[in-house]
């Protein structure tokens, strides 16, 4: 069966971070990488983790239409799986997105796990995930550590994947996560700390 865990490996060393790439790409759906990497190492460090699994780009692009273009266009040369962007910017600044990804799928977060979330962002979600509809998104990022509202923003998704960060260090459990509606689960620290990754990965596969 496919894996649902997409490996958040937020490292800045490459011989570690190409290492821990080949050793778990193959066990996870995905690894995801963010701007720690890409500021450390280099855009090309997207093409040459590509050789070991789907690369998504965490960038959480929020700017106005014509910057999301001109980030969108500088990461497409690099053709990672997937890249995830804001949908609080507005439809334009999205629109500008989706059409400058090329094949790369495009994800956009309707709400976040972190506790200052629910200041601003997270009451949004309903208009969020009707924007990620309408402007041909792949899917949305939403918590993995707050199921009720994961099942609020699951029971509206529509053809949308769920992607679900807040799972290990932040609180969340993968089978939890899973169970309130998540289609893929986002998981960094409690991965790439531990001193045994594939062990973790089959723990959690096997509960
Ligand atoms: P940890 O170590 O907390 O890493 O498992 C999580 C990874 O996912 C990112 N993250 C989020 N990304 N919406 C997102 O789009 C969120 O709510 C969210 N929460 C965490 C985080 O930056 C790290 O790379």
């Amino acid at each position: 069966m496919e894996s649902k865990i997409i490996a958040s490996l937020d490292l800045t060393d490459e011989s570690k971070l190409v290492r821990m790439a080949e050793e778990i790409g193959q066990s996870v759906f995905a690894i995801k990488i963010n701007w720690p990497t890409i500021l450390s190492l280099g855009k090309g460090i997207i093409k040459r983790l590509s050789e070991t699994s789907n690369i998504i780009c965490d960038l959480k692009i929020a700017d106005i239409p014509n910057t999301n273009r001109l980030i969108m266009e500088q990461i497409a040369t690099q053709h990672p799986w997937g890249v995830i962007a804001h949908l609080f910017t507005g439809k334009d600044s999205m629109e500008s997105i989706v059409k400058a990804a090329g094949d790369a799928k495009v994800i956009g977060v309707v709400a976040m796990s972190n506790p200052g979330a629910s200041e601003y962002l997270n009451g949004n979600y309903g208009n969020l995930v009707e924007d990620a509809k309408s402007l041909g998104c792949y899917g949305i990022v939403a918590p993995g550590n707050d199921y009720n509202l994961l099942e609020r923003i699951s029971k509206m998704k529509g053809n949308l994947k769920i992607f679900s960060p807040g799972v290990g260090a932040q609180g969340g459990g993968y089978n939890k996560a899973l169970l309130s509606g998540a289609d893929y689960v986002i998981i960094g620290r409690s991965l790439y700390e531990n001193p045994d990754p594939i062990g973790y990965i089959k723990s959690l596969e096997r509960k």
